[in-house]
């Protein structure tokens, strides 16, 4: 496998959401900033947001009333400082989305208007376009780094449809990454700072709200390389995904519709949440996702009803006109008839274990968003905090990095933009002969049977030895983006369940029905017993 052409920046950003983007705008300006991204700039999670970002920007609520709830919520594994400053920092966050010309929705008077999710004691999420509020997000920062790199100073630089293969790690630090364009060819960027921002990888379940690009490229790439990984056994399961089948199988219905007075009810029509925790529909997102696959592996696993007839047809159309228009794309009138949901991958709490301004455990090297572990999560995300996260941990490890860059001894020189076929991935010739014994689709479905919402010590065991088995791909045969995604897919798949299995207690997302006491003694679990390098 040949590598065409070696390109230099001072910060190569890997990722487009909100946290990419975010750090990207941050570090330009005082760095040259090269953004890869392996799709679309929007093609990514961001764009997906329906709820919306939490922040405390109404005069009666505060940043430490929303750092109770996000503590509460992540059930005693989130870090207290690093909460402290996702929550204070959420009003500027939001400030300055106003400013980039984000316009969320207002009340009739013209205060911006808050919604009520999961878990929050009092209405504190913005939103846009109703229920679109990532893409409003996305949009606007799409738009600001366009227009930052069409300046065609070299303070951003664009390069979408090109894969992460690696990072490249000299004497212990990070220097740059290698690339793998669409057409398959490679190519290496050497930077004074790399940011990963690739997000999370929901692709490894069945049953996911994510999109297709949700692979983990990054966190597989950095623990490749050495990093240290953390809470991977974490992963949030949305509630409430679309149960239908074809094209909208597992489409997100937001726990906003909760928060407007939907019910959950059971195949006879039941509410089981009550009983469950006094919060009800509006309990904390592992509890209610827990509750619903219970019910659901009672009745032998039909789907749920979320009830939302209460909420009235008009309301329905315009606080929530893209689930408006989904469910009634799937043939189902939900002012007057209950939904199917069932719980899906949602968002991994776990990742690449960071500071609060990026820096992972390999010097060069940052991360943030999704694919980054700074703390502020715990055991399981409060709802909507993590557009929040993006903004303000991105924020802060885009200028850590074009710092971190200005002390690294890399000749910045304007990269060349990179040019990919558009119509990338799919098309590029037959496979290569990569051994391959498994298929993706395999590979999801078990982590969906074994590895998802309720796990067991005999099911995370035997996922582990099923996966143990699985050929790892030579990755200088890999040619093609697909290849790249699945060797990240199956280390991920095996670094999940590892630490799954180290954890015999239920915390949080993480729910063991060998273990199904709720109340169980949470701790850290100590370094030394993390089990990220001995596999694989
Ligand atoms: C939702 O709208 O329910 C998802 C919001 C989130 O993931 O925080």
């Amino acid at each position: 496998m040949a590598v065409l052409e070696e390109l230099r920046t001072d910060v190569l950003v890997v990722g487009s959401g909100i946290a990419g983007l975010t750090a990207a705008l941050a570090a330009s300006e005082r760095a040259r900033v090269l953004v890869v991204t392996k799709a679309d700039l929007a093609a990514g999670a961001t764009a997906r947001a329906q709820g919306g970002i939490a922040g405390a920007v109404d005069p009666a609520d505060s940043p430490a009333a929303h750092a109770r709830d996000t503590l509460a919520a992540g059930a005693g594994l989130g870090d207290p400082e690093a909460v402290q400053v996702l929550c204070e920092g959420g009003p500027a966050a939001i400030e300055s989305l106003l400013d980039r010309g984000v316009e969320f929705d207002r009340t009739d008077s013209g205060a911006l208007a808050l919604g009520l999710e999961g878990a929050h004691d009092r209405p504190r999420i913005l939103h846009a376009g109703g229920d679109a509020t990532g893409a409003a997000i996305e949009a606007a920062l799409v738009a600001a780094v366009r227009r930052a790199a069409s300046a065609g100073d070299g303070r951003i630089t664009l390069t979408e449809r090109t894969a992460l293969v690696d990072l490249l790690v000299e004497g212990g630090v990070v220097v740059g990454a290698e690339l793998m364009a669409g057409d398959g060819t490679r190519r290496r960027v050497r930077a004074g700072a790399t940011v990963l921002a690739t997000g999370g990888a929901g692709q490894l379940y069945a049953h996911t709200t994510t999109p297709e690009v949700s692979t983990g490229d990054g966190i597989a790439a950095a623990w490749r390389a050495g990093a240290a990984l953390e809470d991977l056994e974490f992963y949030q399961f949305h509630p409430t995904a679309l149960a239908v089948p074809g094209p909208l199988s597992s489409f997100l219905v937001s726990e906003a519709v909760r928060g407007e007075g939907a019910l959950l009810r059971d195949e006879h029509g039941h509410r089981f949440l009550p009983a469950i925790d006094p919060r009800a529909e509006l309990a904390p997102r592992d509890v209610v996702a827990r509750a619903i696959a219970q019910v659901m592996a009672a009745q032998h696993g039909r789907p749920v009803l979320l009830d939302a007839t209460g909420i009235g047809a008009d309301r329905l159309r315009t606080r929530f006109p893209t689930i408006d228009a989904a469910v009634r794309r799937a043939g189902i009138d939900w002012s007057r008839e209950p939904v199917p949901v069932t719980p899906a991958a949602h968002y991994w709490m776990g990742g690449i274990r960071t500071d609060l301004e990026g820096r992972t455990t390999l010097p060069g090297l940052f991360a943030a968003g999704e694919c980054a572990r700074s703390g502020v999560h715990g055991a399981n995300r409060l709802a909507s905090n993590s557009l929040l996260e993006g903004a303000v941990l991105g924020e802060r490890t885009g200028a850590a990095a074009a710092a971190g860059a200005a002390e690294v001894p890399v000749v910045a020189i304007a990269p060349a933009p990179m040019t990919a076929s558009p119509s990338a991935a799919s098309t590029v010739g037959p496979p290569a002969a990569t051994g391959r014994d498994w298929t993706r689709a395999a590979l999801q479905e078990l982590m969906w049977e074994l590895v998802g919402p309720l796990r067991s010590g005999d099911g995370l065991a035997e996922a582990a030895a099923r996966l143990a088995e699985w050929h790892s791909p030579d990755p200088d045969r890999l040619t093609t983006p697909e290849e790249l995604e699945d060797r990240s897919l199956l280390d991920l798949a095996r670094l999940l369940t590892a630490h799954a299995l180290a954890r015999p207690g239920s915390v949080g997302a993480h729910h063991r029905l060998d273990d199904p006491a709720a109340d169980h003694p949470v701790t850290a679990r100590p370094a030394a017993d993390h089990p990220d390098r001995s596999l694989v």
